[in-house]
């Protein structure tokens, strides 16, 4: 993967921001991802994958407020509209991506436009499945403006909306020209808001690098407090591990399915509970506890390193790690079985060989299952 720093300064040679670039290798659909701080104040960073058409901002109405007016200075001559969507995970669905397409149409847009997604996961999942499918798929620039969608949901090319039945179940892939992530939008963020992202940071460091677990533990506090330095080096390391799963899977026939851990759980618990009930990262973090358990229950990994796994994303990170208790078995396994990984009906689970090591099996016997399922507070114990 090529990657580099670039340092910006005005004339009379001051300082104003280093801009790290990182790329997602897909031959003619590389991309750049663009990580540093005052980055809407750099128009050359995304003028050059605008092209020659109108530029449509989508985004919400928290994030509108707050970061509209800077994207619109950004976008310049480019910027001819703004659709701003309510704000929540339940208008995650096709009524949204219809009320995008009528005012798209509306205004005679052509397939010459970019969408410029600005905002957390949500606004970049439907603005980019809006972008996916107008006039069979137009330009998409990705703002990403939570920590979850800085690390995670604006890289890769995963677009779509939930179904009452299914998160996520409607969508395509269709990847950015660009990702620009500026780490200051990250100041006004919720703090439960921050929390729910690093459960997705956390994903990084179990799957595939044990070392980044380890520096997670050790540094929970200053990075829940947005420190700086920590800040910009985990949004790199999760930018760079996700660049290069994409390049080697885009469309997960492979090694992507492993950044699904905690999603199998996670996505049942989001559907079951009402999606906007709980946060999407909470439901990950429950999730990853879940798989952890399963996997200790298949004695892969020993109780105490699923414990570990607990403590770590409960206690360091304050995140929730026991799902309502409303949850029938039944109401899981049907959940699971609709889960975009399973196949001929049968649950396919991310779960742990190891901190830093995970596998896809859908080689887990029912009852063990079922233990997993019902086990609430009771985890793992040999
Ligand atoms: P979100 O988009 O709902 O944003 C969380 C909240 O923060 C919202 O209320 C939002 O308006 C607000 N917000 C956003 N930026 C802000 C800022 N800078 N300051 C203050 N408030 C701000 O939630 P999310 O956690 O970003 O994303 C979750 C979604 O992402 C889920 O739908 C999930 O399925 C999806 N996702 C997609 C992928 C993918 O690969 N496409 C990966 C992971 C998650
Ligand atoms: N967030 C999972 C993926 O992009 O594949």
């Amino acid at each position: 993967m090529r990657t580099g720093e670039q340092i910006i300064c005005k004339p009379g040679n001051d300082l104003i921001s280093s801009v790290q670039t990182l790329m997602v290798e897909l031959s003619e659909r590389s991309y750049p991802i663009y990580v540093g701080e005052n980055l809407f104040a750099q128009k050359e960073l995304l003028s050059p994958f605008l092209g020659e058409g109108r530029a449509v901002i989508i985004t919400n109405e928290t994030v509108a407020p707050l970061y509209a007016e800077q994207t619109r200075q950004l976008l310049g001559a480019h910027y001819a509209d703004q659709i701003v969507l309510p704000d929540g995970e339940q208008y995650k669905h096709m009524e949204t991506v219809a009320s995008i397409y009528d005012r798209l149409m509306h205004g005679k847009y052509d397939r010459k436009t970019t969408l410029v997604a600005l905002g957390g996961g949500v606004v970049g999942d439907i603005a980019g499945f809006a972008a996916a499918t107008y006039q069979r798929g137009i330009n998409l620039v990705q703002i990403p403006t939570t920590l979850l969608a800085q690390v995670d949901s604006s890289v890769g090319g995963k677009t779509g909306v939930n179904h009452p039945k299914g998160k996520n179940m409607i969508g395509a892939f269709h990847q950015p020209s660009c990702v620009l992530i500026d780490t200051q939008v990250l100041g006004s963020l919720p703090v439960r808001e921050v929390k729910a992202g690093l459960a997705e940071v956390l994903k990084y460091g179990l799957i595939m690098n044990a070392g980044f677990f380890d520096w997670l533990e050790a540094n929970a506090d200053s990075i829940i407090a947005l420190s700086p330095d920590m800040l910009s080096h985990l949004i790199k390391v999760c930018c760079e591990t996700k660049a290069k799963v994409v390049a080697a899977d885009e469309r997960e026939s492979g090694i992507r399915a492993l950044l699904n851990l905690g999603h199998t759980f996670g996505h049942a618990i989001e559907t079951a509970s009402g999606y906007g009930t709980l946060l999407h990262g909470e439901t990950v973090a429950m999730g990853i506890v879940m798989a952890a358990d399963l996997s200790c229950r298949l004695g892969w990994i020993a109780p105490a390193v699923a414990d570990r796994v607990r403590r770590v994303i409960e206690q360091n990170f304050s995140l929730p790690t026991i799902p309502p208790a409303g949850i029938s078995v039944n109401q899981y396994q049907e959940l699971m079985a609709s889960d975009k990984k399973a196949e001929q009906g049968r649950i396919r689970f991310v779960l742990l060989k190891a901190i830093g090591k995970a596998v896809v099996t859908a080689d887990v016997a029912p009852e063990t299952l079922y233990q997993t399922l019902t086990a609430g507070k009771q985890l793992c114990r040999f």
